[in-house]
């Protein structure tokens, strides 16, 4: 059995059935006219995303890692009229990108793109008092994970959710080992989060058309 096909092949039934014309095609196709890697979350991972944001009644939503912005407009879409989006990104050329995608998806008054390190980003919206945030999605370099969680509780409000993007990384993550830079990275927030009494969290391992991974699911506590 091609377990790989076989998920696949399910992600494509759930989107003809579940997500179907909803999602932001379009900036996939200019992601990869740009020459973008297609590293976004898929479209149900997308959907799922949107609805978390939805159902939690996110009215800031900050974003580690835009790429071309697929997951951003994901969840742009769950944000109320006068709803704000931040979102980080250290290349220019995807931020670019990402904003001709998301003023085509009729989402651009809503979001703003910050390029630059993200760290140093965090710690400017931090300096100017936005937020705080009601929702966090980090998927940026994954080195970093462990610093942009704790940065990421610096603004956002108690009872906000953090995700984090890509921890399990096709079992990877178990490998006590490793050199691999992500792997290491993604370990340290494991360790960070274990020991992090202002945050509860759990991870969902998941499988689908970007292979076996996960996401991180943590709540800021009061
Ligand atoms: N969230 C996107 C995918 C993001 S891919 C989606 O699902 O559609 C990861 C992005 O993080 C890349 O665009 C990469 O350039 C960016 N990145 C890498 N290191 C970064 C850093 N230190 N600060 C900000 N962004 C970074
Ligand atoms: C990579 C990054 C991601 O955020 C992802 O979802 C898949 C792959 C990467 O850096 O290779
Ligand atoms: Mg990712």
């Amino acid at each position: 059995m091609d377990t790989d096909k076989n998920w696949a092949a399910v992600d494509d039934y759930i989107v003809d059935r579940l997500v179907g014309g909803d999602q932001p095609q379009a900036a996939l196709e200019a992601n990869a006219a740009a020459g973008l890697p297609a590293i976004d979350v898929s479209p149900v991972q997308g959907k799922f995303l949107y609805l978390l944001a939805k159902s939690t009644a996110a009215r800031r939503i900050l974003e580690v890692g835009t790429l071309g912005g697929y997951s951003t407009i994901w969840l742009a879409r769950a944000l109320p009229a006068d709803g704000r989006l931040v979102t980080l990104e250290i290349d220019p050329h995807h931020a670019e990108v990402a904003r001709r995608n998301l003023e085509e998806a009729g989402v651009g008054d809503r979001v703003e793109v910050r390029v630059g390190p993200a760290l140093d980003s965090l710690a400017a919206l931090a300096k100017e008092r936005i937020g705080p945030f009601d929702f966090v999605f980090i998927d940026a370099d994954k080195e970093h994970n462990a610093d942009y969680v704790d940065a990421a509780i610096d603004v956002a409000r108690p009872g906000a959710l953090i995700l984090v993007d890509n921890v399990v990384r096709e079992g990877g993550v178990l490998d006590d080992r490793s050199t691999d830079s992500k792997i290491l990275g993604t370990r340290r927030l494991y360790d960070t989060l274990a020991n992090e009494p202002r945050l509860e969290a759990t991870a969902i391992q998941t499988v689908g058309a970007k292979k076996w991974d996960g996401f991180i699911l943590a709540v800021v506590q009061p």
